[in-house]
Order: C-alpha cells, then sequence, then structure tokens
C-alpha cells in the first residue's frame, strides 16, 4: 500500500511561526485532508523587520522545535514570502504554452516592475481566460526579491528542511479559500489577511486574483497605539488589545482601551478601504459580493466591524478548516477555531503541494 500523503506548510510571519500538516486522504474517489498536527512558535519582535529576516538563528530555532515536537517526518516544505517585497501582476501575453511562458518572462517582465530583473525570481503561469480567440492570454506574475527569498530559504534550511515550493502569503490565502470554498459562483470575493505588519488585500474572481495590494499597516499598529497613549509596556499593550489583560495596574481605564482599539481600527479599515474603493471603481465590474478575513489581527472586534462598516459588505472569518477534517481525539476544536483566521497561510500552503503536485 502507498504510504499516505502528508505535506508540510510553514508560514513564517513577523510575530509567530506556524506550521501546519495534512494528510491527504480519499474516500470512494474523492479526495479530502485530515489535519495531522498545527503549531506555532511565537518570534522575538527583533526576528523579521518589514518582511525581511533580521535574525535567522531564531526562525531556524523556532522551526527546529516545531519539528521536534510535533514529530515532524518528513522534510520538504512549502513556505512563502511575505508580501512586502513581491510584486503580484496580471499581465497580457501572447497565448503560449507554459515553457515558452518561463522562457520569455525574463525579457517580458522588465516592462511591468521597477526593480532589476537580475535580483529577481520570477515566476508566470498562464490564468484560465474565457475568450481565447484573441491570441492573447492573462498572465499572473510573481516577482520577488532573491537576497530576500534566499534568507528564508536558509533559515529554513539550517533546520534540516527543504523549501520544495516557495510561495507568497497572499497566493497561499487565496489557496485556502478556494480549497475550503465553492468559488464556481462568478461571485467576486475580497480576502484580507490581516497579520501584525502587514495586511494582504486579494480580490478573486472565478479562482483568479483580479487585483492584489498589501498594506503595511496591521496588528501592530494597536499595540504601538495602547503603548503609546496609554504608556505601558509592549508586553501590556499586546494583552490589552486581546482582551486578555492582566496589567497589575489600576490605571488602566478599559474605556481608553476600546478607544485607542476604534480609532485604530477606523484609521486601517480607512486604508482597506481606500484599496477596495480603488478596485471597484477601476474594474469594469466590480461588484463585490463577499468578505473574507484572515490573520491575526482580524481577531480584534473593533476592526472587524469597521471593515464591515466602511464597506457595506457583511464580513466573514475565512475558516481554513471548513473542508479539512479534523480528529477531535487529537484535537480541542475550540482551539483550532480559536486560532483558526491566524492558520489560513499555513494551510493555504499545506494544500498547495496536494493540489499542485
Ligand atoms: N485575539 C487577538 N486579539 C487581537 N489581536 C490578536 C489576537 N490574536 C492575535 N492577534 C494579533 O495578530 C497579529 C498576529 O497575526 P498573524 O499571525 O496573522 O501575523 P504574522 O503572520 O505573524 O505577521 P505578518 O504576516 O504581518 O508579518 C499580532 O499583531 C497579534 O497581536
Ligand atoms: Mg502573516
Amino acid at each position: 500500500m502507498a504510504s499516505p500523503k502528508l505535506t508540510l506548510g510553514l508560514d513564517i510571519g513577523s510575530t509567530s511561526v506556524k506550521l501546519v500538516q495534512l494528510k491527504e486522504v480519499v474516500q470512494r474517489g474523492v479526495v479530502g485532508y485530515q489535519l495531522q498536527s498545527f503549531g506555532i512558535k511565537p518570534l522575538p519582535a527583533d526576528a523579521i523587520i518589514d518582511g525581511s529576516v533580521m535574525n535567522s538563528d531564531c526562525i531556524t530555532q523556532a522551526i527546529r522545535e516545531l519539528v521536534e515536537e510535533h514529530r515532524i517526518k518528513n522534510k520538504n516544505v512549502t513556505l512563502s514570502i511575505p508580501g512586502h517585497s513581491v510584486i503580484i501582476k496580471t499581465i497580457r501575453m501572447p497565448t503560449m504554452d507554459q515553457e515558452q511562458l518561463d522562457e520569455s518572462i525574463k525579457s517580458e517582465a522588465g516592462q511591468y516592475i521597477n526593480i532589476d530583473i537580475n535580483d529577481t525570481y520570477l515566476d508566470a503561469v498562464a490564468l484560465p481566460t474565457e475568450d481565447d480567440q484573441s491570441g492573447q492570454m492573462d498572465v499572473l506574475l510573481v516577482a520577488s526579491r532573491k537576497n530576500i527569498v534566499d534568507d528564508f530559504v536558509t533559515a529554513v534550511a539550517e533546520a534540516g528542511l527543504t523549501a520544495s515550493i516557495v510561495d507568497v502569503d497572499t497566493l497561499a490565502v487565496q489557496n485556502c479559500f478556494e480549497a475550503n470554498y465553492d468559488v464556481s459562483s462568478g461571485e467576486t470575493v475580497a480576502l484580507l489577511n490581516i497579520g501584525a505588519s502587514i495586511t494582504n488585500i486579494d480580490i478573486v474572481n472565478n479562482g483568479n486574483p483580479v487585483f492584489t495590494r498589501n498594506i503595511t499597516s496591521g496588528g501592530n499598529l494597536f499595540t504601538q497605539e495602547i503603548q503609546k497613549q496609554l504608556n505601558v509596556s509592549h508586553e501590556q499593550a499586546e494583552a490589552l488589545k486581546s482582551g486578555g489583560a492582566d496589567t497589575d495596574s489600576d490605571a488602566i481605564v478599559p474605556q481608553e482601551v476600546e478607544a485607542v482599539l476604534e480609532t485604530t481600527a477606523a484609521q486601517i479599515a480607512g486604508e482597506i478601504q481606500q484599496t477596495i474603493d480603488f478596485y471597484t471603481s477601476n474594474a469594469a465590474d466590480g461588484h463585490i459580493g463577499r468578505l473574507l478575513v484572515s490573520g491575526g489581527s482580524a481577531k480584534v472586534p473593533a476592526l472587524f466591524k469597521a471593515i464591515e462598516q466602511n464597506s457595506g459588505i457583511s464580513v466573514e472569518y475565512l475558516n481554513p478548516f471548513r473542508c479539512i477534517e479534523i480528529d477531535s481525539r487529537k484535537f480541542d476544536p475550540a482551539y483550532i477555531m480559536g486560532l483558526a483566521p491566524i492558520a489560513a497561510v499555513a494551510v493555504g500552503l499545506g494544500l498547495r503541494k496536494l493540489n499542485d503536485k
């Protein structure tokens, strides 16, 4: 009997490393997935700054600990690169096969990105297009800075793993969405992944990313504002933000915390809305039918509410485990669902290999 297919997704975020191991199960000819392992290790604040590796050793250490604690045997891992230094664009090119595309993208990409092609890893895939009469096709171009990608790959290699696929956060969230939700409706969906240092915005239609942008604000902004305005430490601000504060201080007035959360939420939600408005006013059919949020900062209730109010669309949490079997003898469902928004990238990465290989 063939050994079960196990895949590993590793999301190296600026606040923590998330590991997801999935097992492919085929029942009556239908492929499904089971959660095998899920782990999170926090990273110190100086490990990754603005999407670049600053302290490789603590990333490697966090990965090693996750691998040991979860008794991970497979060495191949799907990794993703944060959005800070990645350019994602849909471009038009003459219809060609993948081999020709890989070849010609090197000479074509220069006109679409303003960084030196020699310092860049380029990926191009043809997107399914309805009319192929024109002799043209839509191509998804992903360009990422070599030095940044190499630093992540090295940190993973130092932990004894091989980065066999290198993806980007935004597209991993999209993959997670597509594996868990029915995407055939033709509806345009906005996916927001609100992390600590960055918010990835991906607007998708029929499985294609029609618009992607990153905003370099996220959960850190709440922490910084609470720290500054209420004169507390970073740790206290983090705890106050998540509602689990034990501040040892009578000076903290819950209403003041709430007020800072609300003003900061309004600021972040405003930036998100500007991007959505930019898309809707430029797209031929810019109507967004659904808005799904993920990332740890989506758990700030004030932000969730502000996004809903600004967009006028009902906001839902993206559930990365919607179609993934979770054995309740092995995992506490409440624990898993509590962390679900944070797991979206790692699950999308874990699913990548199963779908693509
Ligand atoms: N319950 C909660 N309430 C409020 N904020 C939360 C909660 N849980 C996590 N967060 C915040 O979510 C952020 C972490 O989310 P996530 O794991 O998605 O980010 P990351 O991947 O580490 O960072 P990034 O991708 O932005 O570099 C932190 O700012 C953290 O404080
Ligand atoms: Mg992240």
